[in-house]
C-alpha cells in the first residue's frame, strides 16, 4: 500500500473505528502517517482493524469504552497519553440512530434519550475530555459527525437522530468559535446514506435503487468518500477552515 507521510508524528483518535465510516477514516489517517488510536466496544473487530493497519505498515493501538460515559472516556485518554502521547487529531465519529422513523407521538422516550446520548452527549463528552490538552498545547484538529438527516427536514427520517445530529452541528461551531484563538480547528461532516457493511445488509436493494435516484451524483456514498473529506479537513491543507459543516452527500441535500 502506498503510504504518504504528511501526518507523520501526529496522534489521531477516531471514536467508533471498529467498523464503518470510523474504520475508513482511521485507515486513511494511518496511510498518511498518523499513529492511530482505534476505538469501540467490539474487541475482535478492533484488533482485526489494528492488524489490517499494521499489515500496511501503519501504527495503531486499541482503546475500549462507552462514549456516553465520561469516566470511560477519561480512562481512554489516560491510556492513550501513556502509550502514544497526547492527541493532535480527534474524530468524534461514534454514534448512530437508535429509533425507527415514526410519527413523533409514537417515538419511545427511551429511544429519544438513546439518540441524544449516543450522538450529541457522546460528542460533547469526547470533546470535553480532549480539548483542554489541545488548548494547553495550542494546537489540534477536531472533526465531528452529523448527517444529511440534520441538513433538511424529512418526514421519513428518525426525528431523535436528526435533532441530535443538528445539535452536533451547533456544538461543533460553538467549540470552533471558542477554540479558534487557541489554534484549534473544529469541523463537521454531514454524510448522506453511506454504504457501510451495516447499511449494505440493512437497506434492501430496491430501496438502495430508489435512494440513488435522489442523488444528483447517481450513486450512494462509500466510507472512503467520507474518509477523503475527513483527511482534508483534519490536515494542514485546511489550515484556514474551521466551523464548517461539509455535506458529503452526492448533492442530495440541495434537492
Ligand atoms: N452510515 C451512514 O449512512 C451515516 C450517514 C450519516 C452519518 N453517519 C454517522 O457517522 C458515524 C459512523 O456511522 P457508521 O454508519 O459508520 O456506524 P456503524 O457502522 O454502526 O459503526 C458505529 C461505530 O461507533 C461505535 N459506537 C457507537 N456507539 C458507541 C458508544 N456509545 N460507545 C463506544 N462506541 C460506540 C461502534 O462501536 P462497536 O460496534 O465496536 O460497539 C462502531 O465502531 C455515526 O456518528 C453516524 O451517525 C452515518
Amino acid at each position: 500500500m502506498y503510504m504518504q507521510n504528511h501526518l507523520k508524528d501526529k496522534v489521531a483518535l477516531v471514536t467508533g473505528s471498529s467498523r464503518g465510516i470510523g474504520a475508513a477514516i482511521a485507515q486513511s489517517l494511518a496511510r498518511n502517517g498518523a499513529k492511530v488510536v482505534l476505538h469501540g466496544r467490539d474487541v475482535a473487530a478492533l484488533f482485526s482493524m489494528q492488524t489490517r493497519i499494521e499489515g500496511e505498515g501503519g501504527i495503531a493501538m486499541v482503546v475500549l469504552g462507552d462514549v456516553t460515559k465520561f469516566d470511560e472516556i477519561e480512562a481512554m485518554r489516560s491510556k492513550i497519553e501513556q502509550t502514544f502521547g497526547s492527541i493532535d487529531i480527534l474524530v468524534a465519529n461514534a454514534g448512530g440512530s437508535y429509533t425507527m422513523p415514526a410519527p413523533i407521538e409514537d417515538i419511545p422516550v427511551d429511544g429519544w434519550h438513546a439518540s441524544v446520548e449516543g450522538n450529541l452527549t457522546a460528542t460533547f463528552l469526547t470533546i470535553k475530555s480532549f480539548l483542554p490538552g489541545m488548548k494547553k498545547r495550542k494546537s489540534g484538529s477536531i472533526l465531528t459527525l452529523s448527517s444529511s438527516a440534520a441538513r433538511m427536514a424529512n418526514a421519513q427520517a428518525p426525528i431523535p437522530y436528526s435533532a441530535a445530529k443538528a445539535g452536533v452541528q451547533m456544538l461543533t461551531q460553538s467549540v470552533a468559535a471558542q477554540a479558534g484563538p487557541f489554534g484549534i480547528r473544529v469541523n463537521c461532516l454531514a454524510p448522506a446514506t453511506i454504504l457501510t457493511e451495516r447499511n449494505q445488509q440493512r437497506i434492501p436493494d430496491a430501496q438502495k435503487i430508489k435512494l440513488v435516484d435522489h442523488h444528483p451524483i447517481r450513486r450512494l456514498g462509500t466510507p472512503e468518500d467520507v474518509a477523503q473529506a475527513a483527511l482534508f479537513l483534519l490536515s494542514d491543507n485546511a489550515a484556514w477552515i474551521t466551523g464548517v459543516i461539509l455535506d458529503v452527500a452526492g448533492g442530495v441535500v440541495m434537492c
